[in-house]
């Protein structure tokens, strides 16, 4: 299906839904994974933070699925950005993954006050130039973290992974990527069902629709050309979230979730995340 697929800025395509994989234990992991490939998905967002990805890597090589089939995201953790750790802790995360190659590896956190995230990126583009990943991006940047990064290093990232939901936005920071073409993938699309999908405007649309308040939402960022990564571990909901391909938004429903907006971020300010202050 050609809806389901994002080619990023260097032409490489990426399904625009991936299962986020935060917070799934080792216990869990294999169910969700299994009903996650029966409904469609190809994607899995992981990192090294999660402490998970020898888990999902077995899931996968379980499931006995190939590997070019599949779209495996990864991202470099701050205690380990520099030149050097970046390449080794890269090794480190395909080696639990059980893959030779990333389709895409991301910075985590700028951590700016700590002057690594250039040289963690240039060792990332080694790695994308020896083709060990398909395509680089960061996390968490801001206009000026992308500023700075674009002007000191070379290949323009293909993704910038944000918070965004409807209470959170973020419509300056995704006009500005949109202007460069980085594109953009919003973390915690569901706000973690606190509170999000009860708000009388998603429930009357999902009634108005015929679909379920996580489909809304979900929906609105596809209209915003975003890419999501819902995190689920229970399969109704995995599928559920995969099943937004049969329907759009009318623009104006589109502008009535916008206008939800109160820049009520939930996760942390990325100017006040510096190495070592995450656990
Ligand atoms: N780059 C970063 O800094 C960063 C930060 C945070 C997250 N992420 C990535 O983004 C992914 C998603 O973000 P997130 O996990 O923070 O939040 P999220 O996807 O907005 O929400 C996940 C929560 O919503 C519940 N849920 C899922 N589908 C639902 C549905 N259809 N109806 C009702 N509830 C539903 C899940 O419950 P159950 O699991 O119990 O079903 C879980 O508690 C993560 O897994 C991770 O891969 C990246």
């Amino acid at each position: 299906m050609l809806e389901d697929v994002y080619y990023l800025n260097n032409g490489y395509p990426m399904p625009k839904i991936g299962l986020g994989v935060y917070k799934i234990d080792d216990e869990t992991m294999e169910t969700a994974i299994n009903a996650a490939l029966e409904a469609g998905y190809r994607a899995f967002d992981t990192a090294y933070f999660y402490k998970n990805e020898i888990a999902l890597g077995n899931a996968l090589k379980k499931a006995d699925i190939s590997r070019d089939a599949l779209f495996i995201t990864s991202k470099l953790w701050n205690d380990y950005q520099g030149y050097d750790r970046t390449i080794e802790y890269f090794t480190k995360s395909i080696e639990n993954l059980g893959t030779d190659y990333l389709d895409l590896f991301l910075i985590h956190w700028p951590c700016e006050a700590d002057n690594l995230f250039i040289e963690s990126y240039k060792a990332m583009e080694q790695l994308y130039h020896e083709g060990k990943i398909r395509a680089i991006g960061v996390c968490n940047f801001k206009e000026h973290h992308l500023e700075k990064l674009m002007a000191e290093t070379d290949v323009v990232p293909a993704i910038n992974q944000i918070e965004v939901h409807p209470f959170f936005n973020q419509q300056p920071l995704q006009e500005y990527c949109d202007k460069h073409d980085i594109a953009v993938t919003a973390w915690m699309p569901l706000m973690r069902n606190r509170g999000l999908l009860e708000h009388s405007v998603i429930t009357r649309l999902a009634e108005q629709y015929d679909k379920t308040p996580a489909q809304i939402v979900l929906r609105w960022h596809l209209a915003h050309n975003r890419l999501i990564i819902p995190k689920s571990k229970t399969p109704e909901r995995i599928n559920e979230n995969y099943d937004i391909f049969d329907f759009n938004l009318e623009l104006t429903d589109i502008a009535e979730i916008d206008s939800l907006n109160k820049d009520d971020r939930q996760g942390k300010d990325p100017d006040e995340v510096r190495i070592g202050t995450l656990e």
